[in-house]
């Protein structure tokens, strides 16, 4: 087991659902959020912190050997706000883990990074990116900066291109790109646990009957994602019998909006 893994983002959605299961993968779970979300429980540490402070990230990361980064705006925003918690946030984070020696980075990139490609393609680790807002930018700018990384330093990442995890999906856009929170929790704790993983981009989507992502390269890391969309089927298109804005972008409405909702 690793001694001590840092989790970014942690008062987040996903990070709220990890907080608790993820504490049979290292000894100490350093949590850090920019909101305050201590008390800190047995084996926990909490540190507030922003991403975009630099020598506050530089604290963050000492004597971690992993990191969760899942700390960011996770939508669409402004480009003001993206440059200080996914750009620079993202920056800060890769320099402090650099300097403290951190193995392994599993950084929540995002589907909207390929979100101009149509629905009904087939993608994987090597289709071309097309990010369909400036939050999937941002996205793309974390993937190369890890890139970059691990081929200068040799600090591994995996970029997980996660689709929507939700405890269910909530239309027919996720009946494709649904990532159940039991798949996400076990995506995580093998890219902990395999011995390398180098520079790694996969899909974070669950076994659904339409899924448009492959991930077929990844293979060697043993992961099956156990859930599906299709029990949800019946009731989402019974529910949404329009196309949704957007609906012909794998990306949906982030790519049929112009920047922050205005065309
Ligand atoms: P969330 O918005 O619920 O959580 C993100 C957390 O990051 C929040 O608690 C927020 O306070 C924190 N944060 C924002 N700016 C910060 C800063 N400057 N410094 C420190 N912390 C900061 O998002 P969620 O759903 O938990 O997603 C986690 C990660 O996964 C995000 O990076 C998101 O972009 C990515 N993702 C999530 C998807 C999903 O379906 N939930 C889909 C695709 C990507």
């Amino acid at each position: 087991m690793i001694k001590r893994l840092l989790v970014t983002g942690a008062g987040g959605r996903l990070g709220h659902h990890l907080r608790e299961p993820l504490k049979g993968s290292a000894e100490i779970l350093r949590l850090s959020d920019i909101v305050d979300i201590s008390p800190a429980a047995r084996g926990e540490e909490v540190v507030q912190c922003d991403l975009a402070d630099r020598e506050a990230v530089d604290a963050l990361a000492s004597d971690c050997d992993m990191i969760l980064h899942l700390g960011a705006i996770s939508g669409e925003a402004s480009f003001d706000a993206l440059l200080q918690g996914n750009f620079l946030g993202t920056y800060n984070l890769y320099e402090a883990a650099r300097k403290a020696g951190v193995r392994r980075i599993l950084f929540a990139s995002t589907n909207h990074v390929i979100g101009f490609h149509a629905v009904g393609e087939t993608l994987d680790h090597k289709s071309e990116r097309r990010p369909d807002s400036l939050y999937g930018v941002s996205k793309c700018f974390g993937e190369d900066l890890s890139r970059f990384y691990y081929d200068k330093f040799g600090l591994e990442t995996a970029c997980l291109r996660i689709g929507s995890c939700f405890e269910a999906p909530k239309d027919r856009r996720m009946l494709s790109t649904w990532l159940s929170p039991r798949d996400f929790l076990s995506l995580v704790r093998k890219l902990i646990e395999v011995p390398t993983i180098g520079h790694l981009v996969l899909y974070g989507v669950s076994a659904n009957r339409d899924a448009w992502w492959s991930n077929a390269h990844a293979d060697f890391l043993g992961w099956k994602p156990r859930d599906t969309s299709e029990p949800y089927r019946e009731a989402i298109e019974q529910s949404e019998k329009q196309p949704a804005e957007g609906s012909h972008y794998q990306g949906g409405r982030l790519a049929a909006i112009g920047i922050l909702g205005k065309r």
